[in-house]
């Protein structure tokens, strides 16, 4: 080949990612300079050429690390141009050429041209032996950021009504991303905007003023909101009655004025709702931090929000309504009903006013379903034209979701056509899953009970949980788990079908497996102090060497963590994180059937990486919010 093989200056050298870098992206900056200086041309000719692809193979059952795909594409350009280097023929001598030209780097220990010119990319043992040792160390650590404040608003239920499998997917997706954010350093408020300012509450003052007449001297007991709900819904959607509806509203009015008696019943429901909400997020093991900071806190900020609108001249009067066009939108926002007052969307500008102004977020983020997408969508526009927000500065997400189907691909129904509740949801999948400890519990008793296989007998108890209470807590992790991670490995925009077999399954992409794997690596350091090996010494030394492929994948694997984070803060897609979680697991299953770790000659080595792989993927269930279970 003719071209020059790499007169690389030291200022070309790439600095060795550390513990907490990006591993991919340090490789796309190498590649970056290798094109460069193969071709210095290229980056004039075509920057889309130029620019490094660097990604990962298309599955395990690639040897290699990496891969870089620029040559065909700069072979063309570069042919196009009429511009190619004598002697280079093909595409593969373009790989061939860049491959060359990569600086010293500290990463790659070789690299292969396969194909039509796919740069196949090996890295240093080294390196990812120091960033296993790393972990042990430090934990495994997310790739240094800005910090932002963020906004974000999850859940948002409506006060009186059963949360549905719709808030299901905006509770769990919420709650992810506000937990891979603050793990990527950024200030998170958590809010729950929930619906507590609504008309639902005249219908429900009316039915609840018939149904306790003696409301003003004794709290009714409401315990039973959803019941109430459902009766004063009837009686408002009755054509015969339209004397109801005139008081249903007339109750509305006088709430939102202030009204004593009203205020204080509304406060009830609000509570009780509140508690109901508060049962599914301990069973979800919603962060603690989502506060309730419904449509009512809003309600005061409402008239100064739509004053300065006014005064900008923002706002158009029709009908006594208040309403507000956007530049390239059909649909105003309706800023002021007719009769004065305040909806959704009044609610929703004054919150992202206060949420950028009084809370000073500069990262909002929107968990809301897809059929809100016009709504939140002017919403955005408004704070900007209002000039709140500025797209320099601020960062404004709506994190859509599509909907969640029964297996007859509409949305997800019980047989009497009502909306699922999600209480009942978890309640089976806790249930189905107590079962199945249960079966594992009287399969060990059962042969323990058969003195023909004494041993075995003894090996299969020992690992089986036999207390009730242990069993009822590992099948509430589990079974809330599986219903997690199974809205969360999905694409958040696709629709996708609710199936009990299939996220409660043991083998394949599902939460039970991970667990399963987590707590086949406890049970290997369990079984290895019980024999008297030195295992803390061994993590402590955090001696590392890689001796079998196996062992490589899977430390390669660990150190692209800090990708899988900065691709999941930058697309807000937690199920980046859940495929890094099934790869490792999946890596690590190969680990474990090719590498014997106790009584081997490397244990130390091998223990050490299995401790690693431990607290890497504790700390990745932990992100995405599945509580890991260390023994099945
Ligand atoms: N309560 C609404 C619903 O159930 C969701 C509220 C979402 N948040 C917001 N700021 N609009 O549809």
């Amino acid at each position: 080949a003719v071209v020059a093989a790499a007169a690389v200056s030291a200022s070309a050298a790439i600095r060795i990612p550390q513990a907490r870098d990006e591993l991919l992206s340090a490789l796309r900056d190498a590649f970056g300079v290798a094109v460069n200086t193969a071709f210095p041309s290229l980056r004039d000719i075509s920057p889309e050429a130029a620019r490094p692809v660097v990604r990962l193979p298309g599955g395990p059952k690639f040897p290699h690390d990496a891969q870089c795909d620029n040559a065909m594409s700069a072979y063309s350009a570069l042919s196009r141009a009429g511009q190619l280097p004598a002697g280079v023929r093909s595409p593969r001598d373009v790989g061939v050429a860049i491959a060359a030209a990569l600086p010293p780097n500290g990463m790659i220990a070789r690299t292969e041209v396969a194909g039509p010119g796919f740069i196949n990319i090996f890295v240093n043992d080294g390196l990812l032996t120091s960033r296993c040792a790393s972990i042990l160390k430090e934990g495994l650590q997310a790739p240094p950021r800005r910090p932002r404040h963020v906004a974000i608003d999850y859940s948002s239920p409506n006060i009186a009504k059963d949360m549905h499998v719709g808030h299901l997917r905006s509770t769990i997706i919420g709650d992810a991303i506000s937990r891979i954010l603050e793990y990527a350093g950024h200030r998170i408020s958590r809010i729950n905007h929930v619906g507590d300012w609504g008309t639902q509450f005249g219908m429900l003052l009316a039915h609840l003023k018939d149904t306790f007449p003696d409301y003003e001297t004794r709290t009714p007991d409401i315990s039973n909101l959803t019941v109430l709900y459902k009766e004063a819904k009837v009686r408002f959607d009755d054509k015969s009655d339209p004397e109801f509806k005139q008081r249903a509203y007339k109750e509305v009015v006088a709430l939102q004025a202030g009204d004593e008696v009203n205020l204080r019943l509304w406060r009830t429901m609000v509570e009780v709702s509140a508690a109901m909400f508060n049962d599914v997020y301990k069973r979800l093991g919603v962060h603690p931090g989502l506060y309730l900071c419904g449509e009512s806190f809003y309600n005061p900020l409402i008239p100064s929000t739509i004053e300065e609108l006014s005064s900008k001249g923002l706002l158009t009067e029709d009908e006594g309504a208040l309403l507000m066009f956007i530049e390239g939108e059909k649909v105003p926002l309706m800023v002021r009903k007719s009769d004065g007052g305040y909806g959704y969307d009044s609610t929703d500008l004054a919150a992202i006013r206060y949420r950028i102004q009084d809370l000073k977020a500069d990262w909002l983020v929107y968990v809301i379903d897809a059929g809100q997408a016009l709504h939140l969508r002017l919403t955005f526009k408004a704070a900007e034209v209002a000039g709140w927000a500025d797209p320099a500065k601020h960062r404004i997400d709506h994190v859509s979701f599509g909907i969640v189907c029964g297996e007859d691909k509409k949305r997800f129904r019980t047989r009497s056509g009502e909306t699922v509740r999600l209480v009942d949801l978890l309640d089976q999948a806790k249930a189905i899953m107590i079962e199945r400890l249960q079966d594992r519990k009287e399969g060990a008793e059962a042969a323990a009970a058969d003195d023909s296989t004494p041993g075995h007998a003894a090996a299969a108890s020992a690992s089986v949980i036999t207390d009730a209470a242990e069993i009822e807590a590992t099948a509430e992790g589990m079974g809330y788990g599986a219903v997690k991670y199974f809205d969360l490995k999905q694409n958040r925009l696709s629709d996708y079908i609710f199936n009990y077999d299939r996220m409660l399954s043991s083998d394949g992409d599902t939460a039970v497996y991970l667990q399963y794997q987590f707590a086949r690596m406890h049970s290997i350091l369990r079984k290895a102090a019980e024999k008297g090996h030195d295992v803390d010494g061994a993590v402590a030394a955090a001696a590392i060497t890689i001796t079998h492929p196996s062992e490589h994948k899977l430390l390669f694997q660990l150190a692209s963590w800090a990708d899988a984070v900065a691709e999941a803060e930058d697309s807000l897609n937690p199920h980046v994180l859940c495929k890094w979680l099934y790869e490792t697991s999946t890596y690590y299953a190969e680990f474990q059937r090719d590498c014997r770790v106790i009584g081997d000659e490397n244990f130390a080595s091998r223990v050490a990486i299995v401790a690693a792989t431990v607290a890497a993927v504790k700390t990745a269930m932990e992100v995405i919010g599945i509580p890991p279970v260390n023994r099945l």
